[in-house]
């Protein structure tokens, strides 16, 4: 069944010239079919960089979706799962945005690419959790407003003493998750493994873990690491890239998987309907797109 599920969806994609994108966190059997996986800004770029396709499905949530299409406003992006969103994005809203902004006139908004369209459109600047620390230490402020995620503002904060951050109140119900007493576990059971953890993670989970990394930086990591056991603190979904690039090695999620459920929307089937029927299309209006396109270019000015 899923074999032929597999061999129409290759078929369809060859049909239609479509590239798929899916992020780290998907489904195995859809981070297998995709053209590239990554993690956020990876995927930015790669959006970029498609200009043979005709299309881009994009394996992920709406945010991610919405940022290809800024970023390529001229190419078709559907969305094989058009109710996966993200609550952390939806933490942050335009008009709370606006009236921080009068608030603390002259700061800068830098924000999490973990925002809708609007919010980015409202920002002065876009980053991803590969790149947070280094985009807050070269705008030229030295008052940033910094969202919508406390515990990536917390990770940044340290890196850029120089800065002050005013920080959002926002987080990730996912890797909120993690406790102490699981890393506590963790390091009992296995005293020689390396534990790797997301900046969205608690502050404690943050000061105890050995490197704090975005899911690529982990796939990175994992690499290079001398340790055998290496225990993660994020989505279980990269467990499946981690396994496959380092099979001598062994992998584990800190304390039970944590599921973030709107990333595992994407079903096969799903993504199968959306290449045939070319629906659940990214429309955003225009000036929005451009005022987002503006933040997220300069991202890449200032990393
Ligand atoms: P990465 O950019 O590190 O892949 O993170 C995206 C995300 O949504 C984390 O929860
Ligand atoms: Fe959003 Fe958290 Fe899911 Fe990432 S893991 S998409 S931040 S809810």
């Amino acid at each position: 069944m899923s074999e032929t599920l597999i061999d129409e969806i290759k078929q369809l994609q060859k049909e239609k010239n479509a590239v798929i994108l899916a992020h780290n966190y998907q489904l195995p059997e859809i981070q297998d079919i995709a053209d590239f996986t990554g993690d956020s800004l990876e995927l930015a770029r790669k959006a970029k960089e498609v200009e043979a396709a005709q299309m881009i499905v994009f394996c992920g949530v709406r945010f991610m979706a919405e940022t290809a299409k800024i970023l390529n406003p001229g190419k078709k992006v559907l969305l094989p799962a058009p109710d996966a969103g993200c609550p952390l994005a939806d933490m942050a809203k335009v008009e709370d945005v606006v009236e921080m902004k009068k608030k603390y006139l002259g700061a800068f908004v830098v924000s999490y690419v973990n925002t809708s369209a609007q919010v980015k459109a409202v920002s002065d600047v876009c980053c991803t959790s590969s790149n947070a620390p280094a985009v807050v230490r070269n705008v030229p402020s030295d008052t940033v407003i910094f969202l919508p995620d406390k515990n990536l503002g917390y990770f940044v904060q340290k890196q850029v003493p120089e800065k002050k951050l005013i920080v959002w109140d926002g987080y990730c119900f996912v890797h909120r998750q993690f406790t102490f007493a699981d890393l506590k576990k963790a390091r009992e059971l296995y005293p020689d493994s390396e534990i790797l953890v997301h900046p969205e993670c608690n502050p404690e989970i943050q000061e105890n873990a050995d490197f704090v990394l975005s899911t690529s930086g982990m796939l990175k990591r994992a690499k290079v690491s001398q340790a055998k056991t290496i225990i993660i603190g994020t989505e279980e979904g990269l467990l499946h890239k981690l396994k496959k690039e380092n099979p001598e090695k062994q992998f584990f999620s800190l304390g039970p998987a944590r599921i973030c459920v709107n990333m595992k929307k994407t079903t096969l089937e799903k993504l199968k309907n959306c290449l045939e029927n070319e629906d659940n299309e990214i429309i955003l209006e225009d000036e929005i797109m451009k005022k987002a396109r503006n933040a997220l270019e300069r991202m890449i000015e200032y990393v």
